[in-house]
């Protein structure tokens, strides 16, 4: 289940959180990782505990707002690996501003890393992606992070869940757009609940501040209630996801979002 054996994958904003534990379970299920971020300490530091001394795991600098770190990391996956059969495009940052609150440059910022990002990797990535496809049974694959708050407002984030609806539909359209011109490439997207990551700390500290305590951990109290399920989600709850979807057990699925979320937005 779930093999990668052979397949090389790029993931953005690998250095921590969801994107590290997913270039770890990559590396388990047989594949060979090039992590991207900006973090770049960090990133090798992710990268040498994943692969220790083995060739699994590169880091390799990106910036996805950066249309040359792009072809620099892709340069790298073809050269060091010899191809790309997988693109996660999860780097992604959140606000935690209202309306009123947000300026124009947070707005650009956002936008940028979310949204231009994740375009960007999905627009330098298809000649090495259609390359890869035409040779493996059932294609390549695009996984894109976007978010529960791509699915149904946030009144926490709004401008964060704007960019992450973009991502929703934007996966949709990719498919369609590639399966069009018969390039065997799958896209499909990941919604997770609250994940405790750095960026899953930064919405209870916002979340904090717009109940007007300051107090995190009652913020957090207030998201997991919100998860019927009883509990928040962890990496590896969304990683196995992201996995599923870049492995040929998901070969009918595209143009799909897969929602990973306690049951949050099955209420
Ligand atoms: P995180 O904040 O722990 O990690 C994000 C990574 O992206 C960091 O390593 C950061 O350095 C990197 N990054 C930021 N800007 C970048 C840029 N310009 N270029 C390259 N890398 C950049 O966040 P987490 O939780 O791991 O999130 C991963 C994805 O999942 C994001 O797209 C996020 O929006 C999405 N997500 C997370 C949720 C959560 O509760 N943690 C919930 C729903 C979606």
């Amino acid at each position: 289940m779930n093999n990668l054996d052979g397949k090389v994958a790029l993931i953005s904003g690998a250095a921590r959180g969801i994107g590290a534990e997913t270039a770890r379970l990559m590396v388990e299920a047989g594949a060979r990782v090039i992590i991207g971020d900006i973090l770049d300490e960090r990133g090798r530091e992710t990268a040498r505990a994943i692969g220790g001394s083995s060739a699994a795991v590169i880091f390799h600098h990106l910036d996805v707002t950066n249309e040359e770190d792009w072809s620099a990391a892709i340069g790298a996956a073809m050269t060091r690996c010899g191809g790309l059969d997988i693109l996660v495009n999860n780097a992604g940052m959140f606000l935690g501003k209202g309306i009123e609150e947000a300026s124009l440059d947070e707005w650009h910022r956002l936008c940028a890393v979310n949204l231009t990002g994740v375009f960007l990797g999905t627009k330098l990535a298809v000649p090495s992606l259609r390359e890869r496809g035409r040779a493996s049974p059932h294609g390549s694959a695009i996984i894109n992070l976007a978010s529960v708050a791509g699915l149904v407002g946030s009144q926490l984030d709004p401008l964060y869940s704007m960019t992450k609806g973009g991502v929703t539909l934007f996966t949709k359209s990719a498919a369609l757009e590639f399966a069009r011109k018969g390039y065997r490439i799958r896209v499909n997207s990941i919604h997770p609940g609250v994940i405790q990551t750095d960026m899953g700390q930064q919405t209870f500290v916002s979340r904090a501040r717009n109940i007007g305590t300051n107090d995190v951990d009652e913020a957090r109290q207030i998201a997991l209630l919100t998860h019927p399920i009883g509990r928040l989600g962890t990496p590896t709850d969304i990683a196995k996801g992201i996995v599923f979807l870049a492995s040929d057990d998901a070969a009918f699925m595209t143009g799909s979002g897969l929602v990973i979320d306690g049951g949050l937005t099955a209420q």
